[in-house]
């Protein structure tokens, strides 16, 4: 066991070394090459994966975190507002769970601090998912090879939910999208997007949607008003980060959206205002920067942020184990 701990160790540090020297070649530019994602604990995240996709974590024995972070498709729902426990419409859009692990914190108010602290909310939501951590865990414990796993992960013999999070939290570390035609731009190799690629990436410099929009995530390192320069006005009760700071200044503060892969997940913004890229790029230029674009530069903007869809994480769908005669059954009520 401490051999192979060592050999990840290792693994981990040789990787770590790989991608320093990639960061150093690459461009210096607002927005930054995303990371060559590392298992370090294949596992757990094995673990995490199964539970990521466990049906059983809901009351009703139906909802899974991939069905509103669907990994087939760019690890949203693709609907304006999530479906939860007996087809209950969410208040808001999902939004996607690749590369979340570059986010500030997590939820669009950012309420939870981390994807650990995130993962406990859903499986007790009882819009979402609709069970307690009491029964899923009663579950868990109930099925004698989620027990050796979980023995086998962190040598305990009781399931808690800090286990299950932390399990899920590392699944979700792997879910990265590296190696987007512009991230191999950015790491020098010149022909990776085209001449109009190019211009739309220095409208996007020069419209100033960098300022909100940078780093690896391309996104999610700030909170920041919805309607700068004018007030958005098709969805005022959501009220964003104001519900976790009670501060006045802080409503309709959203954390600001990962724009990777953004191709993959309309509908856009947290009302789903718009299912179109192009006239989403539009209203972020009116109510954020207070610019027109024409059809023109709203085109060569979109052209760029479709170079930002990375490789996909290549997931094998994991077995789960079967319930045994003592394992709670699914509650449609
Ligand atoms: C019924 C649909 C549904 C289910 C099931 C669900 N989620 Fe979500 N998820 C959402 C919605 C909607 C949000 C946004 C809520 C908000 O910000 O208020 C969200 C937010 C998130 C975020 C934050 C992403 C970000 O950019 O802030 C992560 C991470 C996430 N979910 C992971 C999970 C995990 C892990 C599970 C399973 C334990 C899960 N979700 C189950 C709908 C769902
Ligand atoms: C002042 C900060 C800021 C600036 C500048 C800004 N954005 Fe945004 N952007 C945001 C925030 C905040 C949201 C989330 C709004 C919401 O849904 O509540 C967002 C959402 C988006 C979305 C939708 C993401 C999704 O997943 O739904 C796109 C696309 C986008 N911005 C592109 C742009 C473009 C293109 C520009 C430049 C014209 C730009 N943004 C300028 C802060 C900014």
């Amino acid at each position: 066991m401490r051999s192979f701990k060592t050999v990840l160790f290792v693994l981990f540090a040789v990787a770590l070394s790989a991608c320093s020297k990639e960061e150093k070649i690459s461009r210096d530019e607002p927005i930054k090459p995303i990371p060559v994602s590392v298992v370090v604990d294949k596992e757990k995240v094995d673990l995490g994966k199964m539970l990521f996709f466990e049906p059983r974590l809901s009351k009703s024995g139906f909802i899974s975190c991939n069905s509103c972070h669907n990994l087939s498709t760019g690890g949203a729902d693709n609907l304006p507002s999530s479906i939860g426990h007996k087809w209950q419409l969410g208040p808001i859009n999902s939004p996607t769970v690749l590369n979340a692990k570059f986010n500030l914190a997590q939820f669009w108010d950012g309420r939870a601090k981390d994807l650990k602290d995130q993962a406990a909310g859903p499986i007790a939501n009882p819009g979402e998912m609709a069970s307690t951590h009491v029964l899923a865990i009663d579950i868990l414990q109930s099925i004698p090879e989620y027990v050796q796993l979980f023995k086998n992960v962190y040598n305990v013999d009781e399931i808690t939910i800090e286990e299950v999070t932390d399990a899920i939290a590392a699944f979700e570390e792997t879910l990265t999208t590296p190696n987007s035609r512009f991230d191999q731009w950015l790491r020098g190799d010149e022909n990776a997007i085209t001449a109009k690629e190019k211009e739309g990436y220095a409208l996007f410099k020069e419209k100033g949607c960098v300022a909100c929009h940078n780093g690896a995530g391309v996104g999610g390192e700030s909170y920041q008003k919805f309607g700068v320069v004018k007030t958005y006005e098709n969805d005022t009760e959501t009220l964003g980060r104001f519900n976790v700071t009670q501060n006045e200044e802080d409503k309709y503060f959203f954390k600001v959206p990962l724009l990777r892969n953004i191709e993959l997940t309309a509908p856009y913004f947290h009302d789903a205002s718009t299912w179109n890229l192009e006239e989403a790029v539009k209203i972020m230029a009116e109510y954020q920067v207070g610019l027109e674009v024409s059809k023109e530069e709203q085109g060569k903007i979109v052209s760029f942020l479709k170079t930002l869809t990375g490789e996909q994480p290549a997931i094998q769908y994991p077995i789960l184990p079967p319930s045994s005669s003592t394992t709670p059954p699914p509650d449609r009520s």
